[in-house]
């Protein structure tokens, strides 16, 4: 793994890059401070970066995990039926990088399901890698259109002069271009469109405060960044006409896993009569899992929490809960934005007529 460091432009960031038969990563745990591009070339590299947060965001997880089945595969020798082998062993291991996001299980099914076609094919298997390579592109190039789509459903929401809150980092870095649910404020820039967005700086890990502020005041968006426990005052004092945060996985009843905290907002969004929008692809979508009950929670390690970015903030070994998601009930969710348009509840009628059209 080599490290290549870009200088600050006015360029848009790309969080995944694929160049010279290898996935370039801009390193999100070292932001907003310095801009650095990770050189990977195997699985294992791409498994660490998921893990690690090198790469994180539903939609970019998965696209990295594409990308890492590729890598798997350079240099193999040995035939087809061995190679369709490899890559459902690559993609398992993929799989165990996180658990809560459903976008990274969602696209290994669908590099093992292209797999399972090229193995019945005439193909050599560096012929099956160059098409299972096109189709890791395909789901990269797909997630950018998706999301301009997200974002113009969403600023139909949106007027000119709203306050809108947003947690964690659903933006371009937590995908292949524009974000989910900070799609509409780039989208809002363009048209003209004044929006005053407040982002939580969203504990432990701070993807508000060094994603989410970062990328947007880098694009010229009126962001101002906020506590996470200052969310409540801002909208006591009616500066906030909107709440839209992305999501990892939403259940087949409409609940909604997202960052750690966004339970609470959705909370204090309905305490002071404030619409919560969730925004996500279809691919974040999950109708195999029934509730929100039964979406997987990721806990991370108790230093996250106690001992974050190098300085000890808690006593020595006290208890830590550490919790990476919570689940927002589908009644707090006023409604879902995807690529297809907006549903409301009753969200296990409308979330399934999505795949119906
Ligand atoms: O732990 P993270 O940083 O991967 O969590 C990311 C989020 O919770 C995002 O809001 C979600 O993945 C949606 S990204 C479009």
């Amino acid at each position: 793994m080599s490290l290549l460091s870009q200088p600050p432009s006015n360029e848009v960031l790309q969080s995944l890059i694929w160049e010279n038969d290898a996935l370039s990563l801009l390193d999100q745990r070292l932001l907003p401070e310095e801009t650095v591009y990770l050189h990977l070339t195997t699985t294992q590299e791409v498994w660490e970066a998921i893990r690690e947060l090198k790469v994180r965001g539903a939609p970019a997880i998965g696209i990295a995990a594409a990308y890492g089945v590729v890598l798997g595969l350079t240099g193999f020798a040995g035939d087809l039926a061995a190679w369709q082998s490899e890559v459902r062993r690559h993609a398992d291991y993929l799989a165990t990088s996180r658990p809560t996001a459903v976008n990274l299980f969602w696209a290994l099914d669908r590099l093992k399901a292209r797999a399972e076609t090229l193995g019945s094919s005439s193909l050599s298997p560096t012929e099956a890698t160059d098409a299972l390579l096109q189709e890791a592109k395909q789901i990269h190039a797909e997630d950018e259109l998706t999301n301009r789509k997200i974002g113009e459903h969403a600023l139909t929401l949106f007027k000119d002069g709203m306050g809108v809150l947003t947690h964690c980092n659903a933006g371009g870095l937590a995908t292949a271009k524009y974000g989910t649910a900070l799609a509409p404020f780039y989208l809002a820039l363009e048209q003209g469109i004044q929006l005053k967005v407040f982002a939580d700086e969203t504990r432990p890990v701070l993807q508000g405060a060094r994603l989410t502020a970062f990328e947007l005041q880098r694009a010229g968006v009126d962001v101002t960044l906020i506590c996470d426990n200052m969310a409540g005052h801002v909208m006591s004092k009616g500066w906030i006409q909107a709440v839209i945060v992305g999501t990892d996985r939403v259940a087949a009843n409409g609940d909604v896993a997202n960052k750690i905290g966004t339970y609470s907002v959705a909370v204090l969004a309905k305490a002071h009569n404030i619409p919560f929008y969730v925004a996500c692809p279809l691919s974040t979508i999950d109708l195999s899992t029934p509730t929100g009950a039964d979406i997987p929670i990721e806990e991370r390690h108790p230093d996250e929490v106690a001992f974050g970015f190098g300085k000890r903030t808690a006593p020595e070994g006290v208890a830590v809960y550490n919790p990476a998601f919570d689940i927002t009930p589908s009644e707090l969710v006023t409604a879902i934005i995807t690529e297809k348009g907006i549903v409301n509840a009753p969200y296990d009628e409308t979330l399934r007529r999505l795949f119906e059209s």
